[in-house]
């Protein structure tokens, strides 16, 4: 009997490509998203890639509770992956009443309703945001978080807190994972889905996509005096395709029964630092292209440098990060021409 993972917020953009890869990996996958953040574009290119056009959508609002525990009655979930949150760091700064109460309020629901229902696995999409700027780089599970710069990133440490207490109370009957994402940019290599903000990017890639193929005129590029080689900041990028990947790994630890503690920590990145001008001038590279960008002041809130030590992901997960960043920038850069039907 195939298991059945449900994918909350399944239709954006890491939702839709760990949607993807469970189907590839033989798992049932229930899709529900309330499309505040996401049309369907990816969704139809999930079935596209797939060939399988009976995926159940669930439009839902996770902050609705009577709904999220109709959806778990319908179904019968093993695992859930949580995705469904607003991620804007800028926004959450003005408006932490609306991150708090949906960030927060959609992830209790989903825990109500697996209780309710005898228990379930549940993975939770967490970012390296919670180290902050950490001390010592690069960073390791153990590494100690720092005060959230962000409404934001805030929801992120309380329900990384609210998972780890709900786990210790449930007498083995929930599971958790933790997976710590960095910085996933790139898009599928099939180009028929990708990242898709809303207005304008808050992150660097789609920007210089946008750029790119002429949506935006110029990126900014914020600051070239921090302490770093080329004074830009350092991150560690993390294609998709390998991001949802982890998931796949992750949820089959849990479902096998392979966990050494009843919640698990994963920091999910390449372990390799990127600057700024690094990233335009190999995506520049790769795509043959010139990318119109200028050096502006630094961003409030950015942190200098943060990358992952991958190492218990890698001996312990049994993933890796396989993409190089100029596969990636290529078909983040592939993905911005389908948009644009070229
Ligand atoms: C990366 C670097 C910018 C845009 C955030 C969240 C994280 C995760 C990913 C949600 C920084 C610089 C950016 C631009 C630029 N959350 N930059 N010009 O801030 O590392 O991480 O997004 O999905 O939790 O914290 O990502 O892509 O915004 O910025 O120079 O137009 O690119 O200053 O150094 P960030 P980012």
């Amino acid at each position: 009997m195939k298991k059945t993972v449900l994918v909350s917020g399944g239709a954006g953009f890491i939702g839709s490509h760990v949607t993807v890869e469970l189907i590839g990996a033989g798992y049932e996958v229930v899709v529900a998203d309330n499309l505040s953040n996401c049309d369907m574009t990816c969704f139809e290119g999930v079935k596209k890639i797939t060939g399988r056009d009976d995926i159940p959508f669930e439009k839902v609002d996770f902050c609705d509770a009577a709904a999220t525990e109709a959806l778990f009655a319908k179904y019968k979930i093993d695992a859930v992956i949580h995705f469904a949150a607003f991620k804007a760091v800028g926004e959450s700064v003005e408006k932490p009443v609306l991150y708090y109460k949906n960030n927060l309020g959609s992830f209790l629901n989903v825990l109500e309703a697996a209780e309710r229902q005898g228990g379930c696995n549940v993975l939770f999409s967490s970012s390296a945001t919670v180290y902050g700027q950490p001390e010592k780089l690069p960073v390791t599970e153990e590494s100690p978080r720092q005060p959230a710069t962000s409404p934001y990133g805030a929801t992120k440490q309380m329900c990384e807190d609210i998972l780890q207490d709900t786990v210790k109370a449930s007498g083995g009957k929930i599971k958790g994972i933790l997976l710590r994402y960095f910085n996933p940019i790139g898009a599928h290599p099939s180009a028929l889905i990708g990242e898709l903000p809303r207005g304008v990017p808050n992150n660097l890639v789609p920007f210089i996509t946008q750029t790119a193929i002429g949506k935006r005129a110029c990126l900014s590029i914020f600051g070239d005096d921090y302490p770093t080689p080329d004074g830009t900041c350092l991150r560690d990028y993390i294609d998709i395709v390998d991001l949802a990947k982890a998931h796949v790994y992750a949820v089959t630890r849990m479902m096998e029964g392979k966990m050494d503690e009843p919640c698990e920590i994963f920091n999910v990145g390449t372990g390799r630092p990127v600057s700024v001008m690094e990233l335009v001038t190999a995506f520049e590279r790769v795509n043959g292209l010139k990318l119109n960008y200028k050096i502006a002041p630094r961003r409030p809130g950015d942190v200098t440098a943060v990358w992952a030590d991958p190492t218990r992901a890698n001996t312990v997960l049994g993933w890796k990060a396989e993409r190089t960043v100029e596969e990636t920038l290529r078909s983040a850069w592939e993905w911005e021409k389908h948009l644009a039907g070229k």
